[in-house]
């Protein structure tokens, strides 16, 4: 039996991307004692570190009532106007107060005083700020440089979340039956170690990111297996909207290049859609041609792509800009002439790619979840602004703002209050006889999981792919969750378990709804 820490904290915030640590830097400024831990080594790694476009903020000539109406249109009428609200009149100027004066961040500018705002899909203003073409990288390690100023927050990279402690499913006492259920910190892997901790926590938030992992084509970094979806349903905490996944159009289509985004800021800048013989056909599918959203954009490509049997379609921003793409792009420039494509010169072959959960843990206005004690922030969340398709470039926005938000709230609530205590929550257990993994065994099951939502849960769904994917996601589920009971537990099966389950939570929401709307296409 491996011998067990426990640790204690005010909050403990699971994730490490803009939610969690917008969250943990509010919460240590308002004087509460922080935790964060985060799966990989490196604390940085996240999808906020590789977000390319930028970050909604207040553009020249733009009013929060402008910002607000493209967000619903986008979100194709079921954005939640609580939601919208704060973040069209709040978030710009939470971008500038927390980003930009305390934090740092070295946005693009045009002049000494002045920023340098981009365009991208669905966006009525130029209102986007962005540091060339890796604005993630920016912000996420302006973030890490912050917190670790703070002596009341304790980072634990390479911890793993295994699962939310809650009362009474955890608890040995049986009277726990009677408390009101609760969430009290996580059982948490320590990579280096193998030991399972318990973290211990008055409020805990999940700030774990997104689900795009699940998906064969993915945007998204392997960090990304959808793991607080899944912690959230297993605790019970209600989860919405989650057949509206967001498929990012332009990822550049390579073998080797493992979804690498190409910005949607190079529309915003000029450049065309094209089929492979060189005609753009986005004026055919919407008036906002090649500025159309993205749900829109993603079927037009699939469609033309089906329609001539070819494997891509073509990015153009060569022949339609007038500003220097090396020096504006620099990131995807260089990326894409390792594959020998210089951009400046010939068209982009790309395809479209899972990107982004606009559902998620239900969360209201201050980041509450349906379970006393838990909290959401981030792409984890659905606060509903996204409705059912995000408008680009609010995703950072909104994870800083819930994470603020969230951090407040927890510190107007606190008052010194310690649930887990007399919670008698045991130590791990691990199974007598451990099985050891074989890791060509989760290769395989991953395969079918991802293929399976690729194929039958993608850009255009049908009722009977959908019902094929519920029962096959479904079988694979019961399969995985009992080997998980044996298994020695290392992060691949973490990973793996969360991933199963997630993905069946979101081939289930689809199948319920028959109703075409935004990212949830059914034909
Ligand atoms: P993340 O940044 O994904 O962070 C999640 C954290 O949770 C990580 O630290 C991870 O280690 C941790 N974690 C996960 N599971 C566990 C677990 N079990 N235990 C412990 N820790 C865990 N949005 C925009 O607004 N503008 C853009 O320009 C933009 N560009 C993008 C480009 C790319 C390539 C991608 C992939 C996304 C882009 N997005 C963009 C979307 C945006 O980056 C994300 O939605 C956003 O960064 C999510 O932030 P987050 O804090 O919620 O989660
Ligand atoms: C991009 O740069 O195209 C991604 C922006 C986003 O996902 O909001």
């Amino acid at each position: 039996m491996k011998t067990d820490e426990t640790y204690y904290c005010d909050v403990l915030v699971i994730g490490s991307g803009i939610a969690g640590l917008a969250c943990a830097i509010s919460a240590a400024d308002l004087g509460l004692d922080v935790i964060i831990i985060s799966k990989e080594a490196s604390i940085a790694e996240s999808n906020t570190f590789y977000a390319q476009g930028g970050i909604v903020a207040r553009g020249q000539d733009d009013t929060p009532e402008l910002l607000a109406e493209d967000i619903i249109q986008a979100g194709d009428g079921i954005s939640n106007p609580d939601a919208v609200k704060i973040v069209a009149y709040e978030g710009p100027g939470m971008v500038e107060d927390f980003l930009v004066k305390k934090v740092g961040v070295p946005f693009s500018r045009s002049g000494e005083d002045e920023f340098e705002f981009a365009r991208e899909a669905s966006h009525s203003r130029r209102r986007i700020l962005h540091s060339k073409d890796s604005t993630g990288k920016a912000i996420e390690t302006a973030l890490v440089d912050k917190m670790a100023e703070y002596r009341n927050i304790r980072a634990f990279p390479g911890f793993p979340a295994i699962d939310l402690l809650t009362i009474p499913h955890h608890s040995t006492n049986p009277l726990a039956l009677y408390r009101e259920p609760q969430c009290i910190g996580a059982y948490v892997l320590n990579n280096a170690t193998g030991h399972v901790e318990r973290f211990f926590a008055s409020y805990t938030v999940l700030a774990t990111g997104g689900l795009g992992r699940i998906y064969l084509h993915t945007t998204n970094p392997p960090v990304a297996t959808g793991d607080g979806f899944a912690m959230a349903d297993r605790a019970g905490a209600r989860l919405i909207n989650m057949e509206y996944i967001q498929f990012h159009p332009t990822t550049l289509f390579h073998k080797d290049a493992d979804g690498f985004l190409i910005s949607e800021a190079l529309r915003g800048e000029g450049a065309r859609l094209k089929t492979k013989d060189g005609v753009p056909f986005m004026a055919n599918y919407s008036e906002l041609g090649d500025l159309a959203p993205r749900d829109e954009v993603s079927r037009a490509m699939y469609e033309e792509m089906i329609k001539r049997g070819d494997a891509y379609v073509y990015l153009d921003i060569a022949s339609y800009t007038e500003i220097n793409v090396k020096k504006r792009f620099p990131m995807i420039y260089q990326r894409c002439l390792d594959f020998d494509i210089d951009i400046q010169k010939v068209p982009i072959p790309v395809v479209p790619a899972a990107h982004y959960s606009c559902g998620g843990v239900q969360v209201d206005t201050w980041g509450k979840t349906s379970l006393k004690c838990l909290y959401a922030a981030g792409e984890v969340a659905a606060t509903g602004l996204h409705g059912a398709n995000r408008l680009a470039s609010t995703s950072l926005l909104e994870g800083l703002v819930w994470g603020i938000r969230t951090a407040k709230d927890i510190a107007g609530n606190f008052n010194g209050n310690k649930p887990y205590k007399e919670s008698d929550i045991p130590p791990w257990q691990f199974p007598e006889r451990v099985e050891e993994v074989d890791p060509a065994l989760i290769h395989q099951d991953w395969v079918s999981i991802k293929s399976t939502m690729w194929n039958y849960v993608g850009i255009i769904r049908t009722v009977r792919r959908l019902q094929r994917a519920w029962a096959d996601i479904g079988y694979l589920k019961n399969r995985i969750d009992d080997f998980y009971r044996r298994a020695q537990l290392v992060p691949m099966v973490i990973d793996l378990r969360n991933g199963v389950r997630t993905a069946r939570i979101v081939a289930e929401a689809a199948l319920k709804n028959n109703v075409s709307r935004g990212a949830h296409f059914i034909r």
